[in-house]
């Protein structure tokens, strides 16, 4: 089987990313994603382009400069080359890096935008409503939960202005005809339901410019510079500008086959925008005409992680530090937890333990541990092997390896990377067996075995060739590791990733080198806590061997009851609030992740359970001192409240 296919050509894009702060894990999570893709592509032979970027207009960006006194272009330049620096500390392979502060692409905004113009698709018209300036954009008033935005909590400010509108309604029926016709342009399929979903109610016209009275943060709008462009239209045009534009040779290559990778937050940008945009625009074809457009900008949406559900002993407490431990771990295990853990499409919940656990058992254990095995034992009987002859391979190894290998591409196929893995792993686990079932090291104390020695290790080296190759995309750094130590410095396709090429002979055998301690295991028992971790499990030794805690463990938890006085949205985060608690006579701050579960106003009066003896940490830049309990499972989430009432300050034992 090979996938090999020379006339396939693959673009894909990552979101833009907003500058008005440095990258963290969500934006790492995605273009880490596309890397994977990336890389799986080209080695499958694909003429591959991946795009990233930064979002550098708009309101967001211009309140952040003027809060922190600079101007607009001061604070892109800067976030950008974080963005840059931060992609290139991980190693991604990324074709391009787009801003929206361009030149290239201001151009290509504006060209779009007069055709529009001229084409009748833009009116200028009135427009009043509840306005969010977290989200840039206006509320129906379906949307708005207790007079406040869904999304940020806060209370929105009704606007009316004059602007210029793109005739969005008109597309209403195309895009869900499309839509119900073409099941495959957006996966996972629950959210071609949602996109659905959202076309139930009547689609309205977009704004789609900001008076320069009100944002001068912008890319004029070419008809009329008493206007900037809104900047979720100036944003999504950047998978085109990047290309050069329509007509461009670039756009002509690589635009017919666009995937754009985005995370469930910008569903509806993506979904009902911009296919609107682009029909008008004459970007997409026609179910008619099948021609060298796309017909739909292919979506490949996932989840989005969330921090602290897990474990509360070492949790990691924001997004930032999370993307942090790639310096602490290495960027091929925060790759692997990544792309391991979270079944594409859903959410998942990041913990430092959670990301440990998987390096010392998958990492260390698993993969570490067979390279090393099988790498010592080759280069140290390797000279066994009679010289001129080609190596005989072990067939069962040859028909898990031709399994394995569909399995990966049918889970690359559907950007499941959870699935490729654990296929990967299957294949792993095999080998492991093999080496235990073979067991080489009693071969070679027989001199009648020598043979059947030589075929296990020609196997095992050829299981680790494939294997390299297999792990390429994935874990990079390592697999090119592994490639090194059996000798393989041809080039690297999946095609020659078939198990038993008839390419290796005894002379290769002794040009494999020993590799040992690829993964190191990690023990936490050892390291220093990251910030906001309680001392719940005690030093090194205090643990039970079972794993459990003794009562006094236990015991050094300070739980207590406590009322809540006060509640506020954290600025900027959507996650968070600011709670004033009361502890019997003693008035705290405590920063509790429960922003998307509770309204602040229904947790004021209200008693909860909290850890009081927790270090403090700060967290969104307030400080917080303790820790709200609460129970989760997959989104849910619910507060500990107590079945009958006790005074704030109580003990919970
Ligand atoms: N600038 C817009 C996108 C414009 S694209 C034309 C934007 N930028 S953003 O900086 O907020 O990045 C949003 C994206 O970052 C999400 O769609 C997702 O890809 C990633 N993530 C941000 N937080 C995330 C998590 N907590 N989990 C997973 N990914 C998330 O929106």
């Amino acid at each position: 089987m090979s996938s090999r296919s020379p006339e396939r050509v693959f673009y894909l894009t990552t979101p833009i990313y907003y500058i008005n702060g440095p990258p963290h894990l969500g934006h790492a999570y995605t273009t880490i994603v596309a890397d994977a893709m990336a890389r799986y592509r080209r080695l499958a032979g694909d003429d591959v382009r991946l795009l990233t970027g930064t979002d550098e207009h708009g309101d967001k960006i211009a309140q952040a400069a003027a809060r922190g006194g600079e101007p607009p272009q001061a604070l892109a330049d800067r976030n950008a080359q974080a963005f840059r620096d931060e992609w290139d500390a991980l190693g991604i392979t990324h074709d391009d890096f787009i801003r929206t502060t361009e030149p290239r692409h201001a151009r290509v905004v504006q060209d779009i935008l007069q055709a529009l113009f001229d084409k009748g698709e833009i009116y200028f018209g009135k427009y009043g409503g509840s306005y969010c300036f977290g989200c840039e954009r206006f509320y129906t008033d379906k949307e708005i939960v207790d007079g406040k935005c869904p999304d940020h909590q806060t209370p929105l400010t009704y606007i009316e202005e004059e602007n210029y509108f793109f005739r969005m309604s008109v597309y209403q029926e195309w895009l869900r005809g499309y839509l119900e016709r073409h099941p495959d342009v957006v996966q996972p399929d629950r959210y071609r339901n949602e996109l659905l979903g959202f076309l139930r109610e009547p689609l309205q016209d977009l704004s789609i410019s900001r008076p320069t009275s009100r944002l001068q943060w912008g890319i004029p709008l070419p008809f009329d510079d008493r206007f900037v462009t809104y900047v979720w239209f100036d944003a999504l045009l950047n998978y085109v500008s990047a290309l050069g534009g329509p007509g461009a040779e670039d756009f002509r290559r690589y635009w017919p086959h666009v995937h754009h990778l985005i995370g469930k937050d910008i569903l509806k940008p993506h979904g009902i925008y911009w296919p609107c945009m682009l029909k008008a625009a004459g970007l997409l074809r026609d179910d008619e005409a099948r021609a060298e457009l796309p017909g739909f900008a292919r979506l490949r949406v996932h989840g989005y992680w969330t921090l602290g559900g897990g474990k509360i002993s070492k949790s990691v407490g924001n997004v930032v530090e999370a993307l942090a431990l790639t310096r602490k771990y290495g960027n091929d295990a925060f790759r692997y937890f990544v792309l391991r853990e979270m079944p594409f499409g859903q959410d998942a919940n990041f913990t430092e333990d959670a990301l440990v656990e998987r390096l010392n058992a998958d990492l260390a254990n698993d993969l570490g541990n067979l390279v090393s095995r099988a790498t010592t034992l080759i280069a140290a009987h390797a000279a066994k092997a009679p010289a001129g002859r080609v190596l005989t391979r072990d067939p069962g190894l040859e028909g898990a390896f031709r399994k394995g290998r569909a399995a990966v591409d049918a889970a690359m196929a559907e950007f499941a990377f959870h699935r490729a893995l654990a296929a990967i792993w299957e294949l792993i686990t095999v080998v492991n067996q093999y080496v235990d079932s073979q067991q080489p090291w009693a071969l070679a104390k027989d001199p009648g075995q020598t043979d059947r020695l030589v075929t296990v290790l020609g196997s095992l080296a050829e299981a680790l060739r494939c294997l390299g190759l297999l792990l390429l995309p994935f874990v990079p750094e390592s697999a090119a590791r592994i490639r090194a130590a059996v000798g393989d410095r041809t080039e690297a396709t999946l095609a020659a990733a078939d198990f038993g090429r008839p390419w290796r002979s005894p002379e290769d055998l002794t040009a494999v080198q020993r590799l040992t301690g690829l993964f190191p295991r990690v023990d936490r028992t050892a390291d220093t806590p990251t910030a906001g971790t309680p001392a719940a499990t005690g030093p090194a030794g205090t643990a039970t061997p079972t794993g459990r805690i003794s009562i006094d463990e236990f015991k050094r938890l300070d739980l207590r009851v406590a009322e809540v006085v006060a509640a506020e949205p954290v600025p900027k985060s959507k996650k968070l609030l600011k709670l004033t608690i009361r502890l019997g006579d003693e008035s705290r701050t405590i920063v509790a992740g429960i922003a998307e579960h509770y309204p602040p106003d229904a947790l004021v009066g209200r008693k909860v359970v909290v850890v009081a003896n927790l270090e403090p940490a700060t967290l969104m830049g307030v400080a917080s001192n303790g820790m709200v309990l609460a129970g989760s499972a997959g989104d849910a989430l619910a507060l500990l409240a107590l079945d009958r009432d006790l005074p704030s300050g109580a003990k919970v034992r």
